[in-house]
């Protein structure tokens, strides 16, 4: 679908077409000479806002610095800077963000130097930014949606972070915001951009195991432990906004494992490995299933196990659900030492995709070759590329937020039937649970003000 841009992108592109105003922009310190960029003239690029700057951007802002149609002019972060993300050694906040962008252009340019990158404690700074056009939501889950509506009223493009979503209400208040200002939103969960998954959905989707019963999908072991029952609250870091942090989740006292990276491991602010590494698994069974734009009908606990009650650490540490789809499929999602994966049983065999490797019985399944007859999902090399290409051609990227939402939705029913030890019933329709109040209450949080849907725009 080609959706025409806002106002606010539109105003932007109007006004670098105009020559005086284009000649004063390239003279201007923040925008890169051509020759950085090649043919992408600056009206062509696309401005970026990183939104987060911890572990995950060590990933992402190499990704969008390959493309020069792409220039981050700005980073985000409430951490000025310090260690102790993923490892005790990992030295990340917007500071150390800011200089590596800046570093990594300043390669680009004939004299060695550039500063053209602006780091905010604040994202509000970013969204009220006309000349940027589109955000890297990379924190924390719990911030997600809150951003997402704003950046999509705010007449951003958004490339967010999986897990879309922390509840299944606000992917219904995601997707709302992204429709109504005709935002681009790529959800990202990059493995939709990886050619060995498409072929492992595509050899399911062509009947190569005969007809799909059964599907097992894989979560990481956690690989951090909590503080365990009696942690005491610590001292606030210098530079650390932590009542930011905590943003739309509730109020609580400051410990180290409770922020950085560590936090998805805590059901205030993520859903753990169930969502963190569901929402790969996940959502490739879902690709495989033909099920991106519904759910299952029944989910049920298979024995999940949780740390000990007062622990700072309150998501599952042994993940085992089961889920029941209208047409019979069952998904089965569980901690497993592959970590991340899916295996397809049907009536003539099954096909298992690792990160690598697709095997199967027979082996024959997984050599068969597609022919012209075949059914053919989309094609994307590079997930960050896809979203790019998507901004500018204002078609759907490879997971959009309604697919994004879903698989976000099945990890979150998975988590409530495992969290109450029984079995739900699920309207994938109405996305509702059946007849059972205390599970319903589960689909969604408030969101802590200021920092809910009615947070000012204005910084
Ligand atoms: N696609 C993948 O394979 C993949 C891998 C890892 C993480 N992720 C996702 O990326 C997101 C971030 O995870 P991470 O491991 O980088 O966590 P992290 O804790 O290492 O980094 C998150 C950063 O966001 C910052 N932050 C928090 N609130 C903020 C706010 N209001 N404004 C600006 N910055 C804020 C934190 O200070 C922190 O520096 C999560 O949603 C996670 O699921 C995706």
């Amino acid at each position: 679908m080609i959706t025409p841009r806002s106002s606010a992108s539109c105003s932007r592109r109007e006004f670098l077409r105009s020559s005086a105003a284009l000649s004063a922009l390239i003279a201007a310190p923040t925008i890169l000479p051509s020759s950085v960029f090649g043919r992408n003239a600056p009206s062509n690029r696309i401005t970026l806002g990183i939104i987060g700057c911890g572990n995950q951007s060590t990933v992402d802002i190499p990704e969008w610095l390959k493309n020069d149609d792409c220039q981050i002019v700005a980073v985000c972060d409430v951490n000025k800077a310090s260690k102790g993300y993923k490892n005790d050694q990992q030295y990340l906040g917007r500071e150390p963000q800011q200089k590596f962008v800046n570093d990594a252009y300043a390669k680009k340019t004939t004299s060695g130097t550039f500063k053209g990158v602006d780091a905010y404690v604040d994202f509000r700074e970013i969204l009220a930014r006309p000349d940027i056009d589109a955000v890297a939501i990379i924190a924390p889950d719990h911030w997600h949606a809150v951003m997402t509506v704003m950046a999509a009223r705010a007449g951003k493009d958004i490339y967010c972070q999986k897990p879309l979503t922390l509840t299944v209400a606000e992917g219904r208040d995601m997707i709302a915001a992204v429709r109504k200002h005709q935002r681009v939103l790529q959800t990202g969960s990059q493995y939709r951009s990886h050619a060995i998954m498409r072929q492992a959905c595509e050899l399911v989707r062509n009947g190569r195991i005969g007809k799909l019963q059964r599907v097992e999908t894989y979560v990481a072991e956690n690989n951090f432990k909590g503080p365990g029952p009696g942690w005491k609250p610590m001292p606030v870091p210098a530079g650390f906004d932590y009542d930011r942090w905590l943003g739309p989740a509730a109020q609580a006292p400051y410990h180290h494992d409770r922020c950085f990276y560590r936090f998805r491991f805590i059901s205030d602010y993520s859903g753990g490995q169930t969502t963190n590494f569901g929402c790969h698994s996940n959502n490739v069974a879902h690709w495989a299933m033909n099920m991106d734009h519904t759910g299952p009908i029944e989910i049920e606990d298979m024995g999940a196990e949780f740390p000990a009650k007062g622990d700072l650490f309150t998501t599952a540490t042994k993940v085992a659900f089961r889920a029941r789809y209208e047409n019979g499929v069952v998904l089965e999602c569980k901690t497993d030492k592959l970590s991340f994966g899916a295996t397809s049983h049907g009536t003539e065999g099954w096909l298992r995709v690792l990160s690598r490797k697709i095997e199967s019985g027979p082996e024959s399944i997984a050599k068969s070759p597609l022919g012209p007859k075949d059914f053919r999902l989309p094609v994307s090399e590079n997930h960050y590329r896809n979203f790019l290409d998507c901004v500018k051609s204002r078609k759907d990227p490879m997971e959009p937020v309604e697919v994004g939402h879903r698989t976000a939705s099945l990890c979150h029913l998975g988590n409530i039937a495992m969290q109450l030890h029984r079995k739900i019933k699920w309207d994938p329709k109405k996305e509702q649970i059946v007849g059972d109040a205390e599970a319903a209450k589960l689909l969604s949080r408030p969101l802590r003000a200021p920092y809910n849907y009615e947070y000012p725009l204005k910084a």
